[in-house]
């Protein structure tokens, strides 16, 4: 049988060093559990383990992102996917009114490495924003951001501004990439066509387990009751993303935003196939189902549902300029042509860009998992990222 102490005994198998780490974090949701009267929803759970300022993986420095951390992100791979969004950026930048109020604004920059890259190739090509803002919640990230440019780029230290909210009036590019998977969601579980539940955490014997709370409300429920899913089906609804989007589109003035990540259209995101929800935790590059293992040193993921996306930001009122596969908004922005170009100035380097074009492009790699949807106000062009494919008909 299982015992408090036992979970903290697993616990204690990690890395050497941490397991205080994650021994404090579970102590705290466990009090926190207990303080709400013994369940708490899954959404306050992933905000806790992820995002608390005091023990959440992102805010204290245990989150790795690289080869050597958790997982692996598309500007870690190198420069091509930095090298693509650079062109997409310069394309908004000449049919923008006023070119020289152009920005770009970067949510949760990660190790800055996106930052860098894109900032190299625009002044490579004359065209640096005046602007690069980057929004971060975390601390921890915000200081390795900082030494990345000290220490190998300070000539962009000029360009650069870290902000704390959202800016008004933004004219140019927004770019979030893998931000939206990190929000906390609701999750759900239908019962039957009657009852459908808010699943959350609770404590089984002290461990940390899922537990039915209680009935949906509306909005949820009419939400879940429109999709007409089975008895035992469990789900995620990711409203923190939603309220993001709105804010966000309220504030863009004259541009693009670039959303990326894995997810799905609605239709195909509450599919059969994803009866128990699209959960995933990353833990030095494996992945896992299990959001209670290791609270504090793994990172727990969503995927996102678009079409609630897409909503989001019509309602605020701006429009979808497209939606496609990483695949085909990378290739739309030329990324084919990188390899024989002159950044492959020897063998050697046009050898690592291909490789870096089939992990960015190939379907069973990230092609045709990441989505870009792209969200547009007082920009009536077409974006060369969605000329060889736009398939918003299906959010
Ligand atoms: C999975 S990492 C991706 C990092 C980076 N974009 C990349 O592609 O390597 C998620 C990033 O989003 C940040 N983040 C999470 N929630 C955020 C929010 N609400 N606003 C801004 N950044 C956020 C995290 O601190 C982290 O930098």
């Amino acid at each position: 049988m299982y015992t408090e102490n036992m979970q903290l005994l697993q616990v204690n198998q990690t890395r050497a060093g941490q397991e205080t780490h994650s021994e404090h974090v579970l102590r705290q949701v466990r009090d926190l559990i207990r303080e709400y009267g013994g369940w708490i929803g899954f959404d306050r759970y992933m905000h806790e383990v992820l995002h608390s300022p005091e023990y959440g993986y992102y805010s204290t420095g245990k989150v790795n992102i690289g080869t050597d951390g958790d997982f692996i992100t598309a500007p870690m791979m190198g420069n091509v996917f930095a090298e693509c969004l650079a062109r997409q950026y310069m394309e908004i930048l000449e049919n923008l009114t006023c070119p020289d109020l152009a920005v770009i604004l970067e949510f949760g920059a990660g190790t800055g490495q996106l930052a860098l890259d894109i900032l190299t190739c625009l002044d490579r090509e004359s065209g640096l924003p005046g602007r690069y803002m980057i929004l971060e919640t975390s601390g921890h990230l915000i200081e390795r951001q900082r030494a990345l440019f000290e220490n190998s780029a300070s000539e962009f230290l000029s360009t650069i501004e870290w902000v704390q909210d959202i800016p008004r009036d933004i004219t140019g590019m927004v770019i979030a990439n893998e931000v939206l998977d990190a929000m906390p969601v609701k999750r759900f579980r239908v019962k039957n066509s009657q009852s459908i539940v808010e699943l959350g955490v609770g404590l089984d014997q002290g461990l940390l387990s899922w537990e039915e709370g209680p009935p949906l409300e509306t909005p949820m429920l009419a939400r879940v009751r429109e999709l007409g899913l089975p008895a035992g089906y469990q789900g995620e609804l990711g409203f923190q993303a939603e309220y993001w989007t709105a804010s966000l589109a309220e504030a863009l003035e004259e541009g693009v935003a670039i959303i990326i990540d894995y997810g799905f259209p609605r239709r195909e995101y509450f599919h059969p196939e994803r009866s128990d929800g699209t959960i995933m935790c990353h833990y030095r590059h494996e992945s896992n189902m299990d959001p209670f293992l290791r609270p504090g040193l793994q990172d727990i993921t969503a995927h996102i549902d678009f079409t609630s996306i897409a909503e989001a930001g019509r309602l605020a009122g701006v429009e979808i300029a497209g939606f496609c596969s990483q695949a085909s908004f990378l290739i739309g922005n030329g990324i084919l042509d990188l390899a024989p170009s002159e950044l492959a100035a020897s063998s050697q380097k046009m050898l690592e860009i291909t490789r870096q074009i089939k992990k960015l492009t190939l379907p069973h790699e990230m092609g045709e998992l990441f989505k870009v949807l792209a969200l547009s106000r007082n920009y009536p062009h077409s974006l060369c990222g969605f000329s060889l494919k736009d398939i918003q008909d299906r959010l």
